[in-house]
Parts: structure tokens; sequence; C-alpha cells
């Protein structure tokens, strides 16, 4: 932990009292370990990664307009690749919800506590009213309940649905054998196609709304809040404290 100090001068009042300036002291928190941070990054990379190639073996003519620069065969393999990266960093990051620090739990969706509910409660407040509070150091309940429904809800039934998708080209085969009865209780495969279509669309608006919450909160609550997915530290603000105002700036 360390401490840092912020010094703001207090607008000029003219004919009023001598100038005062405010000094805001932030604690600098050790919160986001290694393991949680290059998940974010693999996450992030895997989800654009899908969107995108999933597009292209959509709409084959995106693919055509750029001249065909790359065989429908790669775009496939490189959707496949990503998915299963994608797979795997969700199981290390069910891992480390266990195996982390207690950051790395924050803003789980605890429905059966009333404690979760009044954050949760508290959070919509305060991006309807706009007027921020002091933030926690982890995830916000509302922060939580996306990432849980996004990576989670969205995230693990892409995986699901692509791999009874993948295992459709093998009757019988190993991936049929696991994910292939998910077909039939989504309706078929034309639908499971439609569903995993449209679950792509929920991931996108995620990522879009997440990026926009993100700078919006790191601008409101001035934390450190997108540099600490890169090096883990977070700032928290301790008080603010009026000091005299000296000559000596
Ligand atoms: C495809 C793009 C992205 C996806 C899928 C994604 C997903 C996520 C997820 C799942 C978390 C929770 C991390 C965890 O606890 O394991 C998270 C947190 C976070 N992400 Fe992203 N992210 C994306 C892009 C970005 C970008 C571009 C930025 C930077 C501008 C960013 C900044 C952050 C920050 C600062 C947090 C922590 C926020 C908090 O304290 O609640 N993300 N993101």
């Amino acid at each position: 932990m360390a401490l840092m100090t912020h010094r703001k001068s207090a607008p000029a009042r003219p004919g009023r009292a001598p100038l005062a300036r405010t000094q805001t002291r932030y604690r600098r928190v050790y919160v986001w370990q290694p393991a949680i941070r290059i998940f974010h990054w693999v996450a992030a990379a895997c989800v654009t990664v899908l969107f995108v190639t999933g597009f292209m073996i959509t709409h084959p003519m995106v693919n055509a307009g750029t001249g065909g620069a790359l065989s429908m065969g790669a775009i496939r393999e490189v959707h496949f690749a990503a998915g299963y990266v994608f797979a795997v960093a969700l199981v290390w990051r069910v891992f480390w919800f266990i195996r982390g620090n207690s950051f790395a739990r924050s803003g789980f969706p605890c429905f059966w506590r009333g404690s979760w509910w009044r954050a949760l409660i508290g959070q919509v407040r305060e991006y309807l009213t706009y007027e921020f509070g002091a933030p926690p150091l982890g995830h916000n309940a509302l922060a939580g309940l996306s990432y849980v429904a996004a990576l989670f809800g969205l995230g693990a039934f892409q995986v699901v649905s692509g791999l009874a998708l993948l295992g459709q080209s093998r009757p019988g085969g190993a991936l049929d054998v696991l994910f292939g009865w998910t077909v039939p209780l989504l309706g078929g495969s034309f639908r499971t196609h439609m569903w995993h279509d449209l679950a792509a669309w929920g991931l996108c608006v995620f990522v879009i709304a997440h990026v926009y919450i993100v700078l919006l909160d790191a601008h409101q609550y001035r934390n450190g809040l997108i540099g600490a997915m890169f090096s883990g530290n977070k700032f928290q603000r301790l008080d603010d404290e009026e000091v005299e105002d000296r000559d000596d700036r």
C-alpha cells in the first residue's frame, strides 16, 4: 500500500477570505492478480476474434469483398481455435474465483443476500442520478452481475452450442457425443445456428456497454480503473482535507 496526494487550488474568490486548496489523499491497493488480468485480456481478444470470424462465416460475402484474402477454411479454423482458448479461459476464471484473492470474487451476484441487492440498487441509482459515491475496490454489484451474465450465461452458451454445431460435421464423434444432445433441446440444427448467432450479438452489446461504462467510471471515480487491468493497482480516495494556502507554490 502506498499513500499519494493530489492538490487542487480552490477557485479564486474576489474580495473574500484567503484562498484554500484541497488535498486529496489516495491509497494504492493491489487488487487484480496476474491470473485475473491475463484472463481479462485473453477473453477480450477471444471475444473480438470470435465475433469477427463468426460474422465472416455467417456472411461469406464480407470475405469475398476483401478479394477472399483468407480462405473460408482458414477463417473457420481461427474461429474454432479462439473458441477453444475462450473455453479454457472460462475454466481458468472459475478456478481463480475459488483460488484468487477476495477481489476475484467481488460483485458476484449473491441473490440470496440482502446486502448484494442493496449494493446493486445503490449502483443503479448512482448511474441514474449521476451522483457518484465511493466505489468499491473490486467489481461493483452491477458489474459483477453483467460479467457473470455475459461470460457464464452467453459465453458458456456459445462454447456449448459452438461445440455441438462442430460435432455435427462428424456424427458419432467425441464432440457430437458430448454436446450433440443440446441440438434437439435448442430446436434442431437451424435453430441452434440461430441462437449461436443471436448470443454473439448479445456479447457484442455487452462489450459496447462494458467499454462505455468502464470509461465513464474511470472518469467519474478517478481511481485508476483502466490502468488496474494492466498493473493490478487501483487508487482509493481516503479523504478530502482543506489545507491553508501558502505562497510557496
Ligand atoms: C471484447 C472485449 C472485452 C471483454 C469481453 C471484457 C470482459 C470483461 C470481464 C469479463 C471483466 C471482469 C474480469 C474478471 O473479474 O475476471 C472485465 C473487467 C474490466 N474490463 Fe473488460 N472486457 C473487454 C474489453 C475491455 C476494454 C477494451 C477495456 C479498457 C478500456 C476493459 C476494461 C475493463 C476494466 C477496467 C475492468 C474492471 C472493471 C471493474 O472493476 O469492474 N475491458 N472485462
